[in-house]
């Protein structure tokens, strides 16, 4: 098929390209790189000998993308562009709004124009809020608490509308956990600007020397060790999700998937898996839990193995493995 991947110069974007070039998809990739970086899109097509098109196009841009639909014959598009750090949507609502909100509309409505009405669309755990029990299944109850959430809820709300007004779309999407790790290569994997908000890029660069020590948000959590629990997914799990996701579209209709290993680990759990993992000494302290943070989340994700036949299978020691060989192998990230 031929895909165009919205922001798949970025994290999960670049590793979803590997994947979809190596099952033998055609890719175009659209990304304004306010977040990622060109040389992303070298490395896809330096891992797998293929050539991919890239358009260095904001999605919101009705014209080019326009052009960019009729340059290329879409069969249907994988949506990650959009802007993610929850602390940051709180401070600048509008900007995740505008850029979220209505780059998607834009890109939906083009999509109409040129009857491509396959869709996958990048959602996030952070739509069911803090649950009551855990594992979360899909057709748990959803809350959201921050602008950035909000944009995910809003968007899984209007591609639900734009398969109710037309049968023929076919809508999945795609709730992630926590991706973590990066491409075994050691080519591509997570180059977030400045500090990390994340808790393995910042494990990274502690391991690496460039920030001094960890800060565990809170130890008085009612889990074993006190500390938050995470269901840590492998970024390449998470890719070939994508990619099954595509391979699997019905005629018509909306699908939803949780996309983790319905596992949970613990921050400290990380450290220690970490540091195994890395031969490296993690330096920690414990610090004042972090707003907005919920004690346990993790998925069901058996949904997408009866239906897709997709299953993670990394486990957290691969996983803190290759997010230890990417950062060492490139510490300034893809700057040179
Ligand atoms: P990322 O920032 O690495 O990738 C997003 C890409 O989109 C970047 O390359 C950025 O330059 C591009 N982009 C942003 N706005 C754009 C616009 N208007 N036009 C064109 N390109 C634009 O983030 P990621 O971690 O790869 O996340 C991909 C998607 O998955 C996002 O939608 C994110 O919200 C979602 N998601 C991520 C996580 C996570 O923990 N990483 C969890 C759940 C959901
Ligand atoms: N943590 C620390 N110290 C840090 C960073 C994180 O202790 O410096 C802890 C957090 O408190 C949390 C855990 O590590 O308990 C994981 O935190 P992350 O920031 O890595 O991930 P979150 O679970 O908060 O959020 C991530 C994405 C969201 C997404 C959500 C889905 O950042 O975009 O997963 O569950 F919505």
């Amino acid at each position: 098929m031929k895909i165009l991947v919205t922001g798949g110069a970025g994290y999960i974007g670049s590793h979803t390209c590997v994947e979809l070039l190596n099952e033998g998809h055609e890719v175009t990739i659209v990304d304004n790189l306010c977040n990622s970086n060109m040389e992303a899109v070298n490395r896809i097509e330096e891992i797998t000998g293929k050539e991919v098109a890239f358009y260095k196009v904001d999605i919101r841009d009705r014209e080019k993308m326009g052009q960019i639909f009729n340059e290329n014959d879409v069969d249907a598009v994988i949506h990650f562009a959009g802007l993610k750090a929850v602390g940051e949507s709180c401070e600048i609502p509008l900007e995740y709004y505008i850029n979220n909100i209505s780059g998607t509309l834009v890109m939906l409505d083009i999509m109409k124009e040129h009857g491509v009405k396959k869709i996958v669309f990048s959602s996030s755990a952070t739509v069911y809020g803090c649950p009551e029990t855990v594992p979360v299944k899909e057709d748990f109850p959803l809350s959201v608490t921050n602008p950035y959430g909000r944009t995910k809820l809003m968007l899984e709300e209007i591609l639900q509308d734009v398969y109710k007004s037309d049968n023929e779309w076919n809508v999945i999407l795609l709730r992630y956990f926590n991706p973590i790790g990066a491409h075994q290569s050691g080519r591509i994997g997570e180059d977030p600007n400045g500090i990390p908000n994340n808790l393995l890029p910042y494990i990274t660069k502690v391991a690496i020397g460039e920030l001094p020590q960890l800060n565990v948000f809170g130890d008085d959590y009612p889990t074993e060790d006190g500390t938050c629990i995470r269901d840590y997914i492998h970024v390449v799990d998470l890719a070939r999700g994508h990619v099954k996701a595509i391979e699997n579209m019905k005629n018509g209709g909306v699908e939803i998937y949780n996309l983790g290993t319905g596992k949970g680990y613990s921050v400290l759990e990380v450290i220690k898996n970490f540091e195994e993992a890395s031969g490296k000494k993690v330096p920690y302290k414990i610090a004042d839990r972090r707003q907005g943070d919920v004690a346990v989340i993790y998925g069901d994700p058996s949904k997408a193995k009866k239906e897709l036949g997709w299953e993670a299978q990394y486990g957290i020691k691969e996983m803190c493995r290759d997010s230890w060989n990417w950062q060492k192998n490139n510490p300034n990230g893809y700057k040179k």
